[in-house]
């Protein structure tokens, strides 16, 4: 498995873990109340598994599974790809700010062009590696 799909999958583990940890407070929260600032963290739920896990691991296993050219370089442009990585990340963190942080409209904008960038540098990478066996 190539390096940067090591590094999205196990990202994308980190944010299961957030994810299911907000979850099953906000669960909680719902039957025996714990404490008033914990609806706010929904949004963040939502975001870390939506984008974090499933978008991020889905990537992962892309990166790794599509076809790959037999010729030096296996995965051209993987610059694109590991710009993507970082991208989506920083757009999952400025829409938790501009959500749950309440850091205003502009930081979750921001945030979500961010990661509509992160799957547009995604694309570029992976748009020529969606080839048969055979190549065309
Ligand atoms: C991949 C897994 C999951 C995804 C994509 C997901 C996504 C979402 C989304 C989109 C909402 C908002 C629903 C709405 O506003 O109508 C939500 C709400 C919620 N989720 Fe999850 N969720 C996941 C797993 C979990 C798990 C494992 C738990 C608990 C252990 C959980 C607990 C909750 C709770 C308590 C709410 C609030 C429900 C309410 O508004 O009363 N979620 N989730």
């Amino acid at each position: 498995m190539p390096r940067l799909s090591q590094w999205l999958i196990r990202t994308a583990f980190i944010y299961l873990l957030l994810g299911f940890t907000f979850g099953a407070l906000l669960l909680a929260h719902k039957g025996v109340p714990l404490h008033s600032a914990l609806w706010g963290w929904l949004p963040a739920h939502i975001e870390f598994l939506l984008m974090g896990w499933i978008v991020q691991f889905t990537m992962g296993v892309a990166f790794w599974i599509l076809p790959r050219y037999w010729k030096h370089p296996r995965r051209p442009n993987a610059i694109m790809a590991q710009i993507a990585f970082v991208l989506l990340n920083l757009g999952i963190w400025l829409v938790v700010l501009g959500t749950t942080f309440r850091a205003g409209q502009g930081v979750l904008l921001t945030g979500r062009i961010v990661e509509v960038c992160a799957i547009i540098f995604f694309v570029m990478h992976t748009w020529k590696r969606i080839v048969s066996r055979e190549g065309v």
